[in-house]
């Protein structure tokens, strides 16, 4: 009999974070690594989160709280939906966990019973499928090229329901893409939805705030209201405010699955960490203005990466609208040999040959389930960036 749970075998870590660690301890080697792994803002917390979250250490909100969280945040995400995607819910309809991450978790391991599938669109973050799995359902993942932006189509949706589907998982703008849907190009997938009363949909608005080029962000049950009932909308602070590390996620939906979701935390973590809930209360109900100019430096390294890599010979590289990735495609780069002597088969290929040679650190595509592509977080500098491009280019350039 193993030691080890059986429903590890479903499961592999994640590949970004196996990356992130890579580069560490390379340039914790000497090694002059240019890090573009990492999911995360390069910019530190706003100061008045931080003072918020000093207040609340110094009044002693040391303690455990709510496992759903403390009122005046869910009042707060409340407030949120209301303004900015015009979505009523009540306090009751409202969870915060520990990261957008463990909402995700939460809802897939409260309602998946075996034999319940999944659609995820690909390429996709690299959780969902694998949370899917440990939550005992299964992922039915459905390429969505770059010939149409990487998003999905209304016939793609369509076909890939089944009578077992539970949940289509949604993410706009994308990790790793940065696609944004426009309102219209949600509504098509929003209509099969209305045909197929017994799909629930749980959309990952992570990406909400980081908008570039007039996107307008919409999320489902703003574009259709009769979805509603059964939509699980999951936003954060870890994004937009620069929080990866305080761990703050929340959702909002119909009671039921709340309260599922409520217990099952409650006999997990507890509740959030009590400082930073107080952290994004701030986060959320104050000043929102460093948002804009986040965004537009963000832009200007999108568009500094995007031409660095359409430079590069085998490299073609979309101009998304939304979130801090670039997702290239490097279908003119496979098959030849590296200035090292590594053969490039595959996307994995390409970026450890990449890693090793020029050292600079991307994630494959195929741990998004897209190849051969490779993802590159430009949440860095641009002196950074431009010779991660420079670096990129001369690798290319010695392809044989
Ligand atoms: C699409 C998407 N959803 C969810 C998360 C998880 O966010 P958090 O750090 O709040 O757990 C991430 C983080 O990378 C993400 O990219």
């Amino acid at each position: 009999m193993s030691f080890l749970s059986t429903a590890l075998d479903r499961v592999k870590p994640s590949p970004t974070i196996a990356v992130t660690q890579k580069a560490r301890e390379l340039a914790a080697m000497g090694r002059d690594v240019i890090g573009l792994g990492a999911g995360e803002p390069d910019f530190d917390t706003p100061d008045h989160i931080k003072e918020a979250a000093k207040a609340a250490i110094d009044a002693g909100k040391t303690k455990y709280t709510a496992p759903d969280g403390i009122p005046e945040l869910k009042q707060a995400i409340c407030a949120k939906f209301a303004r900015d995607n015009n979505l009523g819910y009540t306090p009751a309809q409202v969870i915060v966990c520990t990261g957008g991450k463990q909402v995700l978790y939460n809802a897939l391991m409260a309602t998946l019973n075996p034999g319940d599938k999944v659609v995820i669109p690909a390429p996709y973050w690299v959780s969902y499928p694998d949370m899917v799995r440990l939550a005992g359902g299964e992922p039915v993942i459905v390429e969505c090229g770059i010939e149409n932006g990487f998003k999905m189509t209304p016939a793609q949706l369509e076909a890939a329901i089944t009578p077992n589907t539970k949940w289509f998982i949604f993410n706009s703008p994308s990790n790793p893409t940065g696609a944004g849907y426009t309102a219209d190009e949600l509504k098509g997938l929003t209509d099969v939805l209305l045909r197929h009363p017994h799909v629930w949909v749980m959309t990952d608005d992570m990406y909400e705030h980081l908008a570039f080029d007039g996107f307008q962000f919409a999320t489902p049950a703003q574009v259709e209201p009769q979805l509603y009932d059964r939509t699980l909308t999951v936003n954060g602070v870890s994004k937009a405010y620069a929080m990866t590390g305080w761990r703050i996620g929340y959702a909002a939906g119909p009671e039921k699955v709340i309260a599922a979701m409520r217990k099952i935390q409650s006999q997990s973590t507890t509740n959030p960490c009590s400082i930073s809930q107080y952290a994004a209360l701030e986060a959320l109900n104050g000043p929102q203005d460093f948002i804009e100019p986040n965004n537009v430096m963000f832009k200007r390294r999108r568009d500094l990466v995007v031409e660095g890599l359409n430079a590069a010979d085998g490299i073609t590289c979309p101009v998304p609208n939304g979130a801090f990735y670039v997702y290239p495609n490097i279908a003119g780069c496979i098959g030849k040999t590296s200035a090292g002597g590594t053969k490039i088969e595959t996307d994995e290929d390409f970026a450890t040959a990449l890693l090793e040679e020029e050292n600079v650190a991307v994630v494959f595509g195929a741990a998004f389930g897209l190849s051969p592509n490779f993802r590159i977080s430009y949440a860095t500098s641009d002196e950074a960036l431009t010779e991660a491009c420079t670096r990129i280019q001369r690798f290319c350039a010695n392809l044989k």
